[in-house]
């Protein structure tokens, strides 16, 4: 029998680590036990692939009053107004704190800072280590991680349901159901506190720039355990990923580069973004990305063009040298050569419902990061707001367990179930996926109709049937357990889509207008 663990983090990015290691720090002493339960290793994470960096007012030029207010601007006014102000004010205190441990962030000639411009912001605000900011965080936090004692981390496990105990008030998540995908074995985990720090689900759409792990798994695990979810209609596609005509993870091309000087080219060459917002080509994501999708479909243009001229090869191949290597893979030098970028799927806004603490409605049960709705975000989350998030609330509902108490609550133990991975994947899984896809990036994307959202929801259902008598003979594959969580993701986006009667943010319906 296992000794009985204070918590599980289910997810291993940058959310998941921060809350493990401030739960020891916090305790200051005090035995904890803490397991950390992550599908692949750290380096396939969002958190590891996050170029732009982390927004804060680090400078007396800016102000937390600006920060607070780019932030409700970009998520048109539905964010909760006081965990904004939590957030962008805790937020910086953090930064340094990471700094404190290691964290290497640019700096100017004068040893202040360097901070970059991204789309939203009226101010220089965003933190970052060259475009590979995610890398740099993940680096001292998994050092630190690993060195805890009390942390265990394992790999290769795929979470797959809640354990929920109780009925009514009393209902409680006492731990996870997982598969070892090492060993197919199925094991339950047990733990007073649950906590999903699992991601996003880009991999809902044909092109995103989330890593392949990015299927909506915590968010999934909380709706089929009747925990809220808010705000799902809002998936925000980021405007410039370098153009791939293959379905699956596109690159990134930072907004910082927009930031730098580049400048978006529509067809004939011409600057797009110019008179369409008093920002151009650094206004909020939702508007930078529509007005390329109309672009693209109005001259049936598979990309449009992002001129790094401004910015120069030299200068681009020094302070984005990953998006420059990406970019040479393909044959192109950012700075002389025009890049074909297009949107792509890249966070979803919205997620499991929790206060500012982390806490959801289901007693014992924390969410954090982008499976996570804080009520920071809104309707369209401010650029390098995420990671700022990251830091924030995982720290608050590390001192909430803390408050709850470690071992509260007298949980069972380990239960070691058969093996039930398939061997090999059912024929179905990856055409009902590439189906998913398919729909998800037809009709709930960047422009929506009533009836598209409609038709979606049909697909959704009539392959949720297929997959449901799949997993009910009892063997599962990867892919199946990606596809399961994906359609419970997809349902509960496009059902919110369908609530939303007017645009706002990253949702935008067109009316009268029949779908494609
Ligand atoms: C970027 O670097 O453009 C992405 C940053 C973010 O999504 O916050």
């Amino acid at each position: 029998m296992d000794a009985q663990l204070d918590a599980i983090v289910v997810g291993g990015g940058i959310a998941g680590m921060v809350y493990a290691t401030q739960l020891v720090d916090l305790a200051q002493g005090r035995p904890v036990r803490v397991r950390v339960l992550s599908k692949a290793p750290v380096q396939v994470s969002s958190s590891f692939a996050a170029q732009g960096g982390v927004a804060a007012v680090m400078r007396t030029e800016d102000s937390v009053e600006q920060h607070v207010r780019d932030t409700l601007t970009v998520g048109a006014g539905r964010n909760d107004p006081a965990v904004v102000r939590l957030v962008v004010s805790e937020g910086p205190a953090l930064i340094r704190g990471l700094i404190g441990i290691g964290a290497r962030f640019d700096a100017n000639a004068d040893g202040e800072l360097d901070l970059a411009r991204e789309g939203g912001h009226s101010a220089a605000r965003v933190v970052h280590h060259r475009d590979r900011t995610g890398e740099e965080i993940v680096r001292v936090l998994h050092q630190r991680m690993t060195n805890t004692p009390g942390i265990e981390v394992m790999d290769g496990q795929r979470a797959i349901d809640l354990l929920v105990d109780g009925e009514g008030d009393q209902r409680r998540c006492i731990g996870v159901r997982a598969v070892d995908m090492r060993t197919g074995e199925v094991v339950d985990h047990f733990a007073t506190h649950v906590i999903l720090a699992t991601g996003g689900a880009g991999n809902l759409y044909e092109h995103t720039t989330n890593p392949p792990t990015a299927t909506g798994d915590g968010i999934a695990m909380a709706i089929r355990a009747d925990v809220p979810v808010r705000d799902m209609a809002f998936v925000q596609f980021h405007p410039t990923a370098l153009y791939a005509k293959k379905s699956g993870r596109v690159s990134l091309i930072s907004e910082a580069v927009r930031g730098a000087g580049a400048r978006l080219r529509g067809a004939d060459k011409r600057p797009l973004m110019t008179g369409l917002h008093p920002m151009g080509d650094l206004a909020p994501r939702n508007i930078v990305a529509r007005a390329i999708h109309h672009e693209m479909q109005q001259h049936a243009m598979p990309h449009v063009w992002l001129d790094a001229s401004p910015i120069g090869s030299h200068r681009f191949a020094a302070e984005f040298p990953g998006i420059a290597r990406d970019c040479a893979a393909i044959g192109l030098v950012p700075g002389r050569d025009l890049l074909p970028v297009m949107p792509a799927a890249h966070y979803l806004c919205g997620g499991v419902r929790t206060d500012d603490r982390g806490r959801t409605a289901l007693a014992g049960l924390y969410a954090l990061g982008e499976c996570a709705s804080s009520g920071l975000h809104g309707a369209d989350r401010l650029a390098s707001n995420s990671l700022l998030e990251a830091l924030v609330i995982p720290k608050r509902a590390a001192q909430a367990t803390l408050c709850e108490g470690l071992m509260a609550v007298p949980v069972p133990s380990r239960i070691q179930r058969t093996n039930q991975l398939a061997s090999r994947t059912l024929e179905l899984i990856p055409r009902a996926m590439a189906t998913l896809t398919h729909t998800m990036t037809m009709h709930v994307s960047i422009v929506r109709t009533e009836e598209g959202l409609h038709q979606a929801l049909r697909e959704i259902n009539h392959l949720d049937r297929q997959v449901r008598a799949s997993w009910q003979r009892r063997r599962w594959s990867a892919d199946m357990m990606d596809l399961r969580d994906l359609l419970t993701v997809a349902r509960s986006v496009t059902a919110s889509a369908l609530a939303e009667p007017d645009s706002i943010g990253a949702h935008f319906i067109l009316h009268g207008i029949r779908s494609a």
